[in-house]
């Protein structure tokens, strides 16, 4: 371990789950510039090869495999592609997840299948796929899953959602426990407000009084942004975060603290509003 320890991924080789748009690509962009190579897995391949090409304009290789997450044989494919083109991989970050507005009551039998495929079980099975690939490289490593906020707090609307995203955090403490003999820490992220595609419809369901209301609620103000997201990424898989495992981290610019604090439209901070 060295004494001054630095953000640098020189040589080592991330796995990005959802990493043509998004959070994924703010992650794998991230990653991409502090010197990692990168594996996409994503099912949008006009994206992903864009993700791709920038991530080589950069100086990084990038190898984009065309997977359906929810589809565990796609999943041990799209690894043993990564591991036979690198031959490594040191950092896995389990992003790929979603959800669609609706009462859990009305919600299908198919609908809280797939919900579920996606937002935990392909965190699981790409897990199982590739953790065994770091152990064997011996140099340790991180894997990085991203929760949301919803994982800590109700969700009217995304109640399988929010379930599949409280396992996730569950799933990375017991990964932090059992991978830890071969150095491999494990991590949570709770985004809440990170703007993205993914989160369009949400937004475009609110009317502009509610938007301007959702910036008063978040402490510092704005929604974050994917870039601003990845360097978070990037920190808890560099050796600056050697010291961390099995954390939850919120990246939501103090959602989680105000915990129902909210901000006037005069800007003062208040329990009620209306
Ligand atoms: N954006 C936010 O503020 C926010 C908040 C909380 C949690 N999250 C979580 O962050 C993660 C990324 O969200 P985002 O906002 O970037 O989403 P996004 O919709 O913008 O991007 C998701 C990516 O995943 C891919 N994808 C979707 N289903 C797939 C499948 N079955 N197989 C392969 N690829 C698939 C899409 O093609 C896309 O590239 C998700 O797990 C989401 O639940 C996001």
């Amino acid at each position: 371990m060295s004494v001054n320890p630095a953000i640098d991924f020189s040589g080592q080789v991330a796995l990005v789950t959802g990493g043509a748009s998004g959070l994924g690509e703010g992650s794998a962009m991230a990653l991409a510039r502090f010197g990692a190579h990168l594996v996409i897995a994503d099912q949008n391949a006009d994206n992903g090869e864009r993700v791709v090409e920038a991530i080589r304009a950069l100086g990084r290789e990038a190898l984009f495999v065309a997977t359906n997450m929810m589809e565990p044989e796609q999943i041990s494919a799209m690894v043993a592609s990564a591991n036979q083109h690198f031959g490594r991989l040191d950092i896995l970050v389990n992003n790929v997840g979603g959800g669609r507005p609706v009462n859990f009551l009305e919600q299908s039998a198919n609908s809280i299948n797939r919900h579920i495929s996606l937002n935990l079980l392909s965190a699981m099975h790409t897990t199982q796929a590739a953790a065994p690939v770091m152990i064997a490289g011996g140099r340790g490593g991180a894997i990085i899953n991203v929760a949301s906020t919803e994982a800590l707090r109700a969700a009217p609307g995304y109640a399988v959602y929010a379930a599949c995203k409280a396992g996730l955090v569950s799933f990375t403490k017991t990964m932090a426990l059992e991978l830890a003999e071969h150095n491999i820490r494990s991590h949570a992220l709770a985004p809440d407000m990170i703007e993205t595609e993914g989160l369009k419809p949400l937004l475009n369901a609110v009317s502009p009084a509610e938007l301007a209301a959702r910036d008063r609620y978040i402490p510092l103000g704005r929604m974050g942004t994917a870039d601003e997201f990845g360097n978070i990424v990037a920190f808890l898989a560099s050796e600056m975060g050697a010291y961390l495992n099995g954390i939850t981290l919120p990246v939501d610019a103090g959602a989680t603290a105000a915990a129902g604090w909210f901000r006037s439209p005069q800007g003062k901070w208040c329990l009620y509003h209306g």
